[in-house]
C-alpha cells in the first residue's frame, strides 16, 4: 500500500468512525438486512408514540432499579422523572429500562452473590439496547459497584446517580439511624439492657424514610467514592433521598448525560490510575466501609488494574480520617450534607489528591472543588491538622493466617485490642456459629479470639456480612463490648468492633484459616500489620494433609457459574471471565 492509499484508508476510516450510527440507529437487531432492522425498530418505537423529531435526539438510557423489595431505592420513580426532565432540557431523549435491583436485607443468602449478576445484566443491557449514554440510578450497597463495573466494561458514556441517604429517627430523645444504631441497639437487647417493647419501639425509628443507610456504611462510602472517581456529578453524594436537592441533582445528572453523549467521554477516560488513587484517599479519609476495598478492586479490575493492598495500607498511614461520621465518629449523612458534603472533604484533602483527574463534568476534580466555592465553619469534616483519627481507617494485615491479606477497620476497632494474643474459639461455618454462639456451655472468655470459617467468596457463598460475629451472650451480659473476631467474610460498613475480615485465601479453598483449631493461639499486631497463627508449620501441614478441603460445588444455574468463576477478595470477588485478559497495572503507583 503506497502512502496515498494509506492516507485515503485512514481518511475513510475516520469518516466511518465519525459516521458511526448513533441514537436509535446503533446496535441494530440482526435480521440479515440492516435497512429492515431499522425499519422494524422505528415501527415499534412509533407504536409507543414517539415522533421522528424525538428519535433524532441523543438517546439517554436510564437504569430503573426501583423495586418493592428495595426501600433504599424507594425514591427511584421521582428521581427518574427528574433525570428525564434533565435529559429533555439538555436536548436528549430519555429511555428508562429495568435492571436487577438488590437490597441488603432482601437478598438471600447475601446480596454479594448477586452483585456480579447485576453487573452482567447492566453491562449487557447497556450494550444490547440503543443508547448514546446511560444514567446509572443505584444506591443500596451492591448496586453502585455493580453499575460501575458494568459501565467500565460496556464502554459507553455513563454517569452515576445515587438515590441518597435516608433521614435519621428519634427514640426517647435519642437520635438513631440505620444501621450502626440497629447493631448497637440489638447488642443492648442481647445483653439484657433493652427489653422487647423498647427494641420494638427502636425498630420503628431506625429507618424513618426511603434512601440508603444514614451512616458511613457501604452505600454512603460508594456514593462518596463515585464522586471522588469523577463518575458522578459534584455534590451528588450527600443530599438525602427525600430532599428537593436530591431531585435537582437528578435533573443535573440527566442534562450532563446528554453532554457526555455529545462529547463521547467514556468511563475509560475518567477511571484512570489517578482517579482510583483519589478514590482510595477518600475511602481512607471518610473511615469508609471495608467492603469498598473489594468493590474498588472489582471496578479497577474491569479497567485493567490490580489493587495493591500493601500500597493501600501505606497510603492509609499518611491519610487521616477527617469525617466525623458513624460508625467511626458521631454524625450522620444529613449532617455531612449540611456541612457541605464532598466539596468540604475534598477541599481539606486537596494536598493528597490528583486535582487534574478528569470528571464527567468535562472539568477536573480540582476545577470542580473550586467551582463549589469557599468553605465555612462546621464540625463534621475536620481539617488535616485536627483529624478524628491520625491514620486512615483501614489497615491491611498479613501473616501465616492471611498470606493474601486481611483487613481491619481500625477506626471502628477498640484501641485496647490492637495488640492482642488470645486463644482461638473456632466456628466451622455460619450454621455452627448460630448453633453454639449463645450456648451456655461454650468455653469462651473475653480475651479469646473468635474465628469463623467458610464465609468467604466460595464458602457461604458470596462472602456474607457475617464477619462481625455477635459477642457471646454470656460475655455480653457480663458487660463485654468488644472481642477480637477473625473470618474470611465481610462486615457491614455500619458495623464496629475489632473485626479482622477478608482473610485470603479463604477457608473453603484450603486457605490457612481452614486448619485453625479451638485452643490454638493467634496474635494480632496492628502496629506490625501482622496476623499470626502461633502453631508450628509442620503441625499446620499435618492438619491439612489429614483433612483436605473439598471446594464447594453446585449442580446448575447461576450458583454453579458463581462457584466455578469467582475470584478471591483481593481480586474484587469478580468473575474471572469478566476481567479483561492481559497484564494488570498495579494500583496505587507507589
Ligand atoms: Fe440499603 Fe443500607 S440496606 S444502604
Amino acid at each position: 500500500m503506497n502512502a496515498k492509499d494509506d492516507k485515503d484508508r485512514k481518511h475513510s476510516e475516520a469518516n466511518a468512525a465519525d459516521a458511526a450510527p448513533t441514537g436509535m440507529r446503533q446496535g441494530l437487531t440482526s435480521y440479515g438486512d440492516t435497512g429492515f432492522s431499522l425499519f422494524l425498530r422505528k415501527a415499534f418505537i412509533k407504536g409507543a408514540g414517539f415522533s421522528d423529531t424525538a428519535l433524532d435526539r441523543p438517546v439517554i438510557g436510564i437504569t430503573s432499579t426501583g423495586s418493592a423489595y428495595n426501600p433504599c431505592h424507594g425514591n427511584a420513580p421521582q428521581l427518574i422523572d427528574a433525570v428525564k426532565r434533565g435529559v429533555m432540557l439538555g436536548g436528549g431523549l430519555p429511555m428508562e429500562f429495568p435492571t436487577i435491583s438488590l437490597h441488603e436485607s432482601f437478598a438471600a443468602p447475601t446480596s454479594m452473590v448477586l452483585r456480579n449478576l447485576m453487573a452482567m445484566d447492566t453491562e449487557e443491557m447497556i450494550g444490547a439496547q440503543p443508547m448514546d449514554a446511560v444514567v446509572l440510578v443505584g444506591g443500596c450497597d451492591k448496586t453502585v459497584p455493580a453499575q460501575l463495573m458494568a459501565a467500565a466494561s460496556a464502554g459507553k458514556p455513563a454517569i452515576q446517580l445515587v438515590t441518597g441517604s435516608m433521614l435519621t429517627g428519634s427514640h426517647a430523645g435519642e437520635r438513631v439511624g440505620a444501621c450502626t444504631d440497629c447493631r448497637r441497639w440489638w447488642a443492648r437487647f442481647r445483653a439484657g439492657e433493652a427489653d422487647a417493647a423498647t427494641i420494638a419501639a427502636v425498630n420503628e425509628q431506625l429507618v424513618p424514610s426511603v434512601g440508603t443507610c444514614s451512616v458511613m456504611g457501604t452505600a454512603s462510602t460508594m456514593a462518596c467514592i463515585a464522586e471522588a472517581l469523577g463518575v458522578a456529578m459534584p455534590g451528588s453524594a450527600s443530599p438525602p433521598a427525600v430532599t428537593a436537592e436530591r431531585m435537582r441533582v437528578a435533573e443535573a445528572t440527566g442534562a450532563q448525560a446528554v453532554q457526555l453523549a455529545r462529547s463521547r467521554l467514556v468511563p475509560a477516560s475518567i477511571l484512570t490510575e489517578r482517579a482510583f488513587e483519589n478514590a482510595m484517599r477518600v475511602l481512607l479519609a471518610i473511615g469508609g466501609s471495608t467492603n469498598a476495598v473489594v468493590h474498588l478492586a472489582a471496578i479497577a479490575g474491569r479497567c485493567g488494574f490490580e489493587l495493591d493492598l500493601d500500597a493501600l495500607d501505606r497510603m492509609g498511614r499518611e491519610t487521616p480520617v477527617l469525617l466525623d461520621l458513624k460508625p467511626s465518629g458521631a454524625h450522620y449523612m444529613e449532617d455531612f450534607h449540611a456541612a457541605g458534603g464532598m466539596a468540604t472533604l475534598l477541599r481539606e484533602l486537596k494536598p493528597l489528591l490528583h486535582l487534574d483527574a478528569l470528571t464527567v463534568t468535562g472539568r477536573t476534580l480540582g476545577e470542580n472543588i473550586e467551582a463549589a466555592g469557599p468553605g465555612f465553619a462546621q464540625d463534621v469534616v475536620r481539617p488535616l491538622s485536627r483529624p478524628i483519627y491520625p491514620q486512615g481507617g483501614i489497615a491491611v494485615l498479613r501473616g501465616n493466617l492471611a498470606p493474601g491479606g486481611a483487613l481491619l477497620k481500625v477506626s471502628a476497632a477498640s484501641p485496647a485490642l490492637m495488640e492482642h494474643e488470645g486463644r482461638a474459639v473456632v466456628f466451622e461455618d455460619a450454621a455452627d456459629l448460630a448453633a453454639r454462639i449463645d450456648d451456655p456451655a461454650l468455653d469462651v472468655r473475653a480475651d479469646d479470639v473468635l474465628v469463623l470459617k467458610r464465609i468467604g467468596p466460595k464458602g457461604a457463598p458470596g462472602m456474607p456480612e457475617a464477619g462481625a460475629l455477635p459477642i457471646p451472650q454470656m460475655l455480653a451480659r457480663a458487660g463485654v463490648k468488644d472481642i477480637v473476631r477473625i473470618s474470611d467474610g465481610r462486615m457491614s460498613g455500619t458495623a464496629f468492633g475489632t473485626v479482622v475480615l477478608h482473610v485470603t485465601p479463604e477457608a473453603a479453598v484450603g486457605g490457612p484459616l481452614a486448619f485453625v483449631q479451638s485452643g490454638d493461639r493467634i496474635r494480632l499486631s496492628v502496629s506490625r500489620r501482622e496476623l499470626t497463627l502461633l502453631v508450628p508449620d509442620e503441625v499446620r501441614a499435618a492438619r491439612a494433609a489429614a483433612s483436605p478441603v473439598a471446594e464447594p460445588t453446585a449442580e446448575r444455574g447461576y450458583r454453579r457459574l458463581f462457584l466455578e468463576s469467582v475470584l478471591q477478595a483481593d481480586r474484587g470477588v469478580d468473575f474471572d471471565f469478566l476481567v479483561p485478559p492481559g497484564e494488570k497495572r498495579r494500583l496505587p503507583r507507589r
